[in-house]
Order: structure tokens, then C-alpha cells, then sequence
């Protein structure tokens, strides 16, 4: 069985013959590599639509005042693609929150919830909201931040200690219609608007 040659080193060199052999076989792998677009991969401003947005539950229904229950979140794609791949990302996925009742979750208007980024502040592993008495905060499962859930704000753990706008997470700002229905208005995707996912967002 015929064994693969390493290239022939001259003195210290690659010879000429093998570093060609390199240079196409980089360009094969370059070649076949899948392309990405990479504005694809990030919600940004050009994907903003005008329009509002329905807040889209896992079971396909939208949100609404009457039935979400309080002290309650569920993972809510935003802004959602045709594209059930680009549906998947981390950078699309919001964590939807009605508050507790102490904090005016019971409340039947917009201001009973809320919509942050999950992706965490830190080193963006996906966080989520933990509804158990004692808990009642968003808490990331990698290094322990823990976010409050009605302002975004990071005050424990790593993102905690990071600088504005990097301790707050991004938000989607809401509304509800006469029918009780949720939906998400069009978002100002800057660190002094709705944030930056997977940066912050500067508390007002
Ligand atoms: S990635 Fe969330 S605490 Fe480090």
C-alpha cells in the first residue's frame, strides 16, 4: 500500500513543486466551501419592515392579553424568514415574557410584557426566563448572569460588570389591538433604540 508523502522541506523550505500542491488544494477547499451571505445571518435594519409584526407562539398562534398566562415566557422568532434554516438562529430568537403579578403582569395592556434578546450579553449562549418563586429573572445557564425582567438590565454575573450599552439587552417594543392580540412594532435596531443583538442597548 502506497504511503502519502509529507512535502519536501529544503533547508528550512517548502519546495516549489509541493507548495503548488498546497496552493491548489486550498483552492479546491475554498471552492467547495458554502457560500454565506453574511448580512443573511444578522437581523438588521434592512430586514426591518415597517410594518408591525404579529408575536408568533411555538404552536403558531399569536400572542394575545386574554390567554398568555402571567409570569410566563415563551422563545418567540424575530423577525421571522421564510427561510426555516434562518428561523433556527440564535440571533432571531427572543425571549417573550409577561411579568409577575408584583412586577404588572396582570395588567391587560402592552405593559405587562416584555420581548429581550436571549442571546446573552456575555459570550452569547442563550438565556431564558426562570418563572419559579425565588427566581423570577432571566438567567444564563454558561456563567451565571442573570438579567431583571423589566428593565433587560444585567445585575449579577459577567454581563452585569460589562459597560453600557453591553449590560442591557436588546428589546422589541408592543402593542396590543382591540381583539387583545400582540404585536411587535418596527424596531430602530441601535444601541439608543430597540439595541443591538448580541451588544445591548442603553437604558432610557
Ligand atoms: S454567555 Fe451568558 S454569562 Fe457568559
Amino acid at each position: 500500500m502506497s504511503q502519502r508523502q509529507p512535502p519536501k522541506v529544503d533547508g528550512g523550505k517548502i519546495s516549489r513543486r509541493d507548495f503548488l500542491k498546497l496552493l491548489a488544494a486550498a483552492g479546491t477547499v475554498m471552492t467547495f466551501t458554502p457560500f454565506v451571505e453574511w448580512g443573511k445571518f444578522l437581523p438588521n435594519p434592512r430586514e426591518s419592515s415597517e410594518e408591525r409584526a404579529k408575536v408568533v407562539l411555538p404552536d403558531g398562534s399569536q400572542a394575545n392579553v386574554n390567554t398568555f398566562k402571567v409570569n410566563h415566557a415563551e422563545a418567540v422568532v424575530y423577525p421571522m424568514s421564510e427561510d426555516p434554516v434562518l428561523n433556527e438562529e440564535a440571533f432571531r430568537t427572543w425571549q417573550f415574557i409577561r411579568l409577575p403579578a408584583e412586577l404588572g403582569g396582570e395588567k391587560n395592556d402592552a405593559s405587562a410584557f416584555r420581548m429581550y434578546s436571549m442571546v446573552c450579553l456575555h459570550l452569547w449562549c442563550l438565556w431564558k426566563y426562570w418563572p419559579e418563586e425565588g427566581r423570577k429573572r432571566g438567567e444564563c445557564p454558561c456563567h451565571g448572569s442573570m438579567y431583571d425582567p423589566l428593565t433587560g438590565e444585567a445585575f449579577a454575573g459577567p454581563a452585569a460588570l460589562q459597560a453600557p450599552p453591553s449590560n442591557v439587552l436588546p428589546s422589541l417594543d408592543l402593542e396590543v389591538d382591540d381583539e387583545g392580540n400582540i404585536w411587535i412594532k418596527p424596531p430602530n435596531w441601535t444601541p439608543s433604540g430597540n439595541g443591538v443583538v448580541g451588544y445591548g442597548r442603553f437604558l432610557t
